[in-house]
């Protein structure tokens, strides 16, 4: 059996780590992402130890200074991380006793275990993370928002079922998007909120026995407050969990976008061309343009998804307090993180640089009967109960698909052979810049109302 080098933990233990078991309980190799939020809370820790005279006050700079060599070298590539020291906690305490000595860095850990360490932590990951999710995202909109106005007079059918239904404005489509994307960053707002106390303090399970000032720490690192319950402290996950929420569903509104794209850059549909730099070809189909990037958005949603679930699994049927089963946590979280920034970074100049085809879609959203709705409303304004305006349009298109006919092809004489109701003002209504204008309520397609929208939404935004 191989075995392994002295540990920061080693008292009680007579023989060494056997070398299998550092390398599979090790979570250096993931959770060295965590070093900036390990060395502030660290820093935080030190100084309001030194305050409450808990350590020497002597002791407080060489630990801070040691810390931040410790920073500088882990960000100029030249830290030595080892697995045999487990985890990023112990592979910094154990890196600053070898600068400043281990009589001095052996104080820093007083009043503090690795579990509330760990729990701060994820905590200032998490905030940090999620406001540059939310950046993100907020880009994204913005994009959105400036290709709704530069296409405001662009009209394309709206589905349901994926069958024509009524036209709408391709703005009012992306608008769509606008407000889940909106709601995603209220998801991510409200999660931070809930993150902003701080678990120092906690110690191992049961709270500290020396006079820490949590308080100080908590505001030091710009938490509002502290935790109020040390068991629950070093056991929640409810941040990750949410965030990776949060993620899961951001993605899953990313995926019925990229669907769309997928669609509509389909020679059948022709509605967009994407940006020859967003696509690529085949190896054997010499004419093939692929749209990889939406469709590779759509399937990374996946593991975002896939994320939520390992880590809700982790966490089921978990006893208080701290279990290892919780280091698990975290490369999940990395992943999404990494999954979502990535889907994010890419939407957005995607979306900028894609072609609207006009000419398509305005001629598509003409088809279909798309305002056989409008024309049963037009009866109903004529005093016809709904239903029996509805069975006289569908008579009327059943008529035209016999025929091969559109609306626009009947004459008058033709409608009022299925009511009398129809005149001359019918035709005013029957093209679907008319129809899209018609629908003119709040949170409407007419134009009028989705020129409204991406103002409101743009003065929301800056
Ligand atoms: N690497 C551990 C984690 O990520 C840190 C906390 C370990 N605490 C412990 N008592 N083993 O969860």
């Amino acid at each position: 059996m191989k075995k392994s080098t002295q540990k920061l933990w080693g008292g009680r233990f007579t023989a060494p780590t056997d070398e299998l078991v550092e390398e599979f309980t090790a979570s250096i190799n993931f959770d060295k992402r965590l070093y900036a939020e390990d060395i502030a809370g660290s820093i935080a820790h030190a100084k309001m130890l030194g305050r409450q005279k808990i350590i020497p006050a002597a002791d407080v700079k060489p630990i801070i200074n040691g810390l931040k060599q410790i920073k500088a070298e882990i960000e100029k590539g030249e830290f030595n991380f080892s697995v045999a020291l487990e985890d990023i906690h112990m592979n910094i305490e154990s890196r600053l006793g070898e600068i400043i000595g281990a009589e001095i860095a052996g104080r820093l850990h007083t009043g503090r275990s690795r579990n509330d360490q760990v729990a701060l932590d994820v905590r200032l990951y998490l905030r940090r993370q999620l406001e540059r999710v939310e950046g993100l995202v907020r880009e994204l909109v913005l994009v959105l928002l400036n290709k709704a106005e530069a296409e405001i007079g662009v009209i394309m059918p709206g589905f349901t079922h994926l069958q024509q239904a009524q036209p709408v404005l391709f703005a009012h489509h992306l608008l769509a998007y606008v407000e889940m994307f909106k709601r995603d960053i209220g998801r991510l707002c409200d999660c931070r909120k809930r993150l902003d106390l701080s678990p120092l303090g906690s110690g191992a399970l049961a709270g500290s026995s020396f006079a820490l000032d949590r308080q100080s720490v908590a505001e030091e690192l710009g938490f509002s407050g502290i935790t109020a319950n040390s068991l629950d402290a070093v056991s929640d996950r409810d941040g990750v969990a949410e965030a990776l929420f949060a993620f899961s569903l951001l993605m899953i509104h990313l995926t019925r976008f990229c669907e769309e794209l997928v669609l509509w850059s389909s020679v059948q549909f022709n509605f967009i061309t994407l940006s020859d730099s967003f696509c690529t070809g085949s190896s054997i189909m010499p004419q093939k343009k692929n749209p990889d990037v939406p469709e590779l958005i759509r399937g990374k949603s996946g593991r975002v998804v896939g994320s939520l679930v390992n880590l809700l699994m982790t966490l089921k049927s978990l006893p208080l307090a701290y279990n290892k089963d919780m280091q698990e946590d975290k490369e999940p979280f990395f992943d999404a993180l990494d999954t979502v920034v990535g889907s994010l970074r890419i939407m957005a100049p995607m979306i900028k640089e894609m072609r609207v085809n006009q000419e398509v879609m305005a001629r598509q959203a003409g088809a279909g009967f798309s305002t056989a709705t409008e024309i049963a409303d037009y009866l109903v304004r004529k005093g016809l109960p709904f239903r029996a305006a509805h069975e006289v349009v569908g008579k009327v298109v059943a008529f035209c698909e016999a025929q091969e006919l559109i609306f626009t092809e009947l004459t008058l004489s033709q409608w009022r052979e299925f009511s009398e109701l129809f005149a001359d003002d019918l035709f005013t209504l029957l093209a679907p810049q008319d129809a899209v204008d018609a629908k003119a309520l709040y949170g409407g397609t007419a134009t009028a109302r989705v020129a409204e929208q991406i103002a409101a939404v743009r003065a929301e935004f800056n």
